[in-house]
């Protein structure tokens, strides 16, 4: 029965939110899961083969105006030391890069209003212009369509804007009534509009979150299609309101990473750090799952302790060149291999 319900998610791409559900709910049952588990991984083969993308994430700022309840960096938390890179700062990040392979460059940040639209253009064409072929990711949060657009006019390519729940009511569980989950949903149809390779995504296991929340997350990416899904399992950071609420699961972030390899077979899909924080194999797990991106740190060591979103996150005392050899290794030793390369998402 559950079986067939993958059968029918590897044809069609789609199930309805009951059916969904229904798969959901066997995440802990072994054979199930290796049955999906093959099913996402031969199609990932067929698409990309055994290679591995990689992008170079350097993080920009840990200033943030808002108050989400799961994250560190939130403007409330007092306790954090603060710090932003200036434009050489982040280019030489990108340079190191450049040298260690990567062709694809994301900056991401809490949302630091020192950072005007006239310093991130120029920073992101000094980007472009240095390094014509390579791609550039934003992850900094909400901003106005005027602003993407003048982002995107300097050179940057992809936008990376997790929705974090599709569910407007579970959304004000996790944010201040400032944000919400109409706004974001927006800021995601704007930058589609403009022409962005777009990433959305949400954490696995937030407080709060119900199978069928995690349905609704999985019918609004169906119906936006991006071509990157970022997820990753929900961590406590023990300076948020969330410090005492309990962490994801890694092996229900496993099967949702398959399900979206099933429903999206070219997407880009990140193993992501916070996988191999709960788990020291979690990001080869996240490869064998159906995954096919890796993130690993381009941020200078003396800042990245600061960029603490969630409690114990791993990389933050290594070189890029030492996460880069360590992933590799990695890699290789499940029978993948990274590769230098932009990593475009393929059309069907
Ligand atoms: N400020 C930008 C934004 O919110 O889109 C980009 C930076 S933000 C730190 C990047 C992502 O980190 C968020 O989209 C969220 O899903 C994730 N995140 C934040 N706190 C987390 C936590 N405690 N556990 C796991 N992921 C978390
Ligand atoms: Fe700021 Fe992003 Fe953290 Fe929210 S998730 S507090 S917007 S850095
Ligand atoms: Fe950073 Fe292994 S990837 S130390």
């Amino acid at each position: 029965m559950i079986k067939s319900l993958i059968n029918t998610l590897e044809q069609r791409h789609i199930l309805d939110k009951s059916e969904f559900i229904e798969l959901i709910k066997n995440f802990e049952n072994q054979e199930i899961s290796d049955y999906l588990f093959k099913k996402a991984v031969a199609i990932r083969q067929k698409h990309y083969g055994n290679a591995v993308y990689t992008r170079g994430l350097v993080e920009i700022s840990n200033h943030c105006r808002n108050n989400c309840y799961y994250c560190g960096l939130r403007a409330e938390n007092k306790k954090i030391e603060r710090y932003r890179l200036d434009k050489e700062t982040i280019l030489a990040c990108c340079h190191e890069g450049y040298q260690l392979g990567f062709r694809t460059f994301v900056l991401q940040g809490g949302e630091d209003k020192f950072y005007t639209e006239t310093m991130l253009t120029d920073i992101v064409s000094s980007i472009r212009k240095a390094y014509p072929y390579c791609a550039i990711t934003l992850s900094l949060g909400e901003m106005s369509y005027e602003t993407y657009l003048a982002l995107y006019q300097a050179g940057a390519n992809r936008y990376l804007l997790r929705h974090e729940t599709a569910n407007a009511a579970h959304y004000a569980l996790l944010h201040p009534a400032q944000l919400s989950e109409k706004n974001r949903k927006q800021c995601l149809e704007n930058l589609k509009k403009i022409g962005y390779q777009v990433g959305t995504g949400f954490m696995v296991g937030s407080p709060f979150q119900t199978f069928e929340h995690l349905a609704e997350d999985l019918l609004f990416i169906a119906q936006l299609q991006p071509q990157m899904v970022g997820i990753g399992p929900f961590i406590p950071h023990h300076q948020t309101p969330f410090a005492d609420k309990e962490k994801g699961s890694v092996q229900l972030t496993l099967f949702l990473l398959a399900i979206l390899r099933l429903m999206l077979p070219t997407v880009l899909l990140p193993s992501t750090t916070a996988l191999g924080t709960l788990d020291p194999q979690g990001r080869e797990k996240g490869i064998l799952a159906g995954a096919n991106v890796v993130m690993p740190n381009l941020s200078p060591v003396a800042v990245r302790k600061k960029y603490e979103i969630y409690d114990n996150k791993i990389c933050t005392g290594e070189e890029a060149a030492e996460c880069k050899f360590c992933l590799h290794r990695r890699m290789e030793s499940i029978g993948y291999r990274i590769v230098v390369d932009r990593g475009d998402a393929k059309t069907k």
